[in-house]
C-alpha cells in the first residue's frame, strides 16, 4: 500500500496507555499485512490546556488533517471538568469531528459470548446480539447556532438548536445503508418524527434513500421506544441509525449490551463506510478517560486496539489486518484472559499485558 500516516492523539487519563496498546498492535501487524504506517503524535484534550490554554492547538489540526487517519484515546478529567468554563477538553473532539467533516460515526455492538456474564443484562437477552449504530456527527443540536444562555425580563433562559439540512440526513442515511448491504440488510432509522420538524425531515428523507436500497429491510422507530427495544430485544436489530444526540444516548444504553465499555471501539468518517477503500476517519474507544485508574496499568486497551482494527478496514484499505486484529481479540478473551473491568472474580491482567498477548497472535 502507499505510506499512510496516522495521527495519534493520546489524550488524558488512561487514553496514554490504550493508544500505546493499540499502536504496538498496529507496529505487530505491519509486516504480514503489509501496512506502510509511520505515527506522528500530538497533545489535545486537558493536557493541551494545560499547556498552551486550548484544547485543540491549530498545529495539532493541522497535523489531523494532514493524516490519512486519526487514533485518538481519550480527553477530559476532574481537572477540567467545571461545564461553565470557556474552554474544555471535549470541545477538542467536536472541533476535530467538525474540521474533518466526520459526519458518520459507526459503533458496533456486539456480546462477546464469553463476556456475557459481565454485563447486567441475562445472558438470553443478549445471546447473538451484533449491531452498530451508525450516529450522525456534525450536526444537529450539538452545532446548531444559537446555542447560548440569556437574560429576559423573565429571568434566565438557554437555548440550543436542532437544524438539520437535508443533505446531511441523507448522506448519513447512505452511510447506513451501504453498512446494511453488507451486514443482515436491516437498518433501523431512529427519530422523534411526532414531535421534532426536523425528525419529520430525517423520516421523509429515509423513506426517500430507502427506496435506493429495496434489498434492505427499513423501519422507522421512535427513539423512546428505541431506548426500551434495546433492552428488551437487541438482537432484532442489526444497522440503526440516527441523528447526533440520539445516537449520543442510544451508544452509551447499547454499551451495557456488551459487558463493558472497555469493549467498545468506533469510527467516524467523512466518507461512506466502505471495507477496502481508503477513507479519512477518527478512531476512538467510546469510554472516556477514567481518570480514577490512569497510570495504574489497569485499563482494558482491547476498545482502542479494536478502534485500531477499524481504522484498518476504513483508512488503510487493509480489511485482512482489521480481520486478523479482531480475531485476536476474540481469541484473548475466548483463553480468559480479563483486564479488571471484565473480571468477575477478581484475577485479572493489566492494559499492557493484554495488550502483548493480542500482539502475540496478530503478528504470528
Ligand atoms: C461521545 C461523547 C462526546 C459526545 C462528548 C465527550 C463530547 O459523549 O463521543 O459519545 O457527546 O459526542
Ligand atoms: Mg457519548
Amino acid at each position: 500500500m502507499a505510506r499512510a500516516t496516522i495521527a495519534v492523539f493520546p489524550g488524558d487519563g488512561i487514553g496514554p496507555e490504550v493508544t500505546a496498546e493499540a499502536v504496538a498492535v498496529l507496529e505487530a501487524a505491519a509486516p504480514r499485512h503489509g501496512l506502510d504506517v509511520t505515527f506522528t503524535s500530538g497533545v489535545i484534550g486537558g493536557a493541551a490546556i494545560d499547556a498552551c490554554g486550548a484544547p485543540l492547538p491549530a498545529a495539532e489540526l493541522e497535523r489531523a488533517r494532514g493524516a490519512d487517519a486519526v487514533l485518538l484515546g481519550a480527553v477530559g478529567g476532574p481537572k477540567w471538568d467545571n461545564p461553565a468554563a470557556a474552554v474544555r477538553p471535549e470541545q477538542a473532539l467536536l472541533g476535530l469531528r467538525q474540521a474533518l467533516g466526520l459526519y458518520a460515526n459507526l459503533r458496533p455492538v456486539r456480546a462477546w459470548p464469553e463476556l456475557v456474564a459481565a454485563s447486567p443484562l441475562r445472558p438470553e437477552i443478549l445471546t447473538g446480539v451484533d449491531l452498530i449504530v451508525v450516529r450522525e456527527l456534525t450536526g444537529g443540536i450539538y452545532f446548531g447556532k444559537p446555542s447560548e444562555r440569556r437574560t429576559t425580563a423573565a429571568g434566565r433562559e438557554a437555548v440550543d438548536t436542532l437544524v438539520y439540512s437535508e443533505e446531511e440526513i441523507a448522506r448519513l442515511l447512505h452511510a447506513g445503508f451501504a453498512l446494511a448491504r453488507q451486514r443482515r440488510r436491516r437498518l433501523a432509522s431512529v427519530d422523534k418524527a411526532n414531535i421534532l420538524a426536523s425528525s419529520r425531515l430525517w423520516r421523509e428523507i429515509a423513506h426517500e434513500v430507502a427506496r435506493e436500497y429495496p434489498d434492505v429491510k427499513h423501519e422507522d422507530v421512535l427513539v423512546d421506544a428505541m431506548a426500551m427495544h434495546l433492552i428488551r430485544r437487541p438482537r432484532d436489530f442489526d444497522v440503526i441509525a440516527t441523528e447526533n444526540l440520539f445516537g449520543d444516548i442510544l451508544t452509551d444504553e447499547a454499551a451495557m449490551l456488551a459487558g463493558s465499555m472497555g469493549m467498545l471501539p468506533s469510527a467516524s468518517l467523512a466518507g461512506p463506510p466502505v471495507p477496502g477503500a481508503r477513507c479519512r476517519g477518527l478512531y476512538e474507544p467510546i469510554h472516556g478517560s477514567a481518570p480514577d485508574i490512569a497510570g495504574q496499568d489497569r485499563a482494558n486497551p482491547l476498545a482502542t486496539i479494536l478502534s485500531a482494527a477499524m481504522l484498518c478496514r476504513y483508512s488503510l484499505g487493509r480489511p485482512g489486518a482489521a480481520d486478523a486484529i479482531e480475531r485476536a481479540v476474540g481469541e484473548v478473551v475466548a483463553a480468559g484472559h480479563r483486564t479488571a473491568d471484565l473480571a468477575a472474580d477478581g484475577s485479572s491482567i493489566g492494559c499492557r499485558a493484554m495488550g502483548q498477548l493480542v500482539r502475540e497472535r496478530v503478528g504470528a
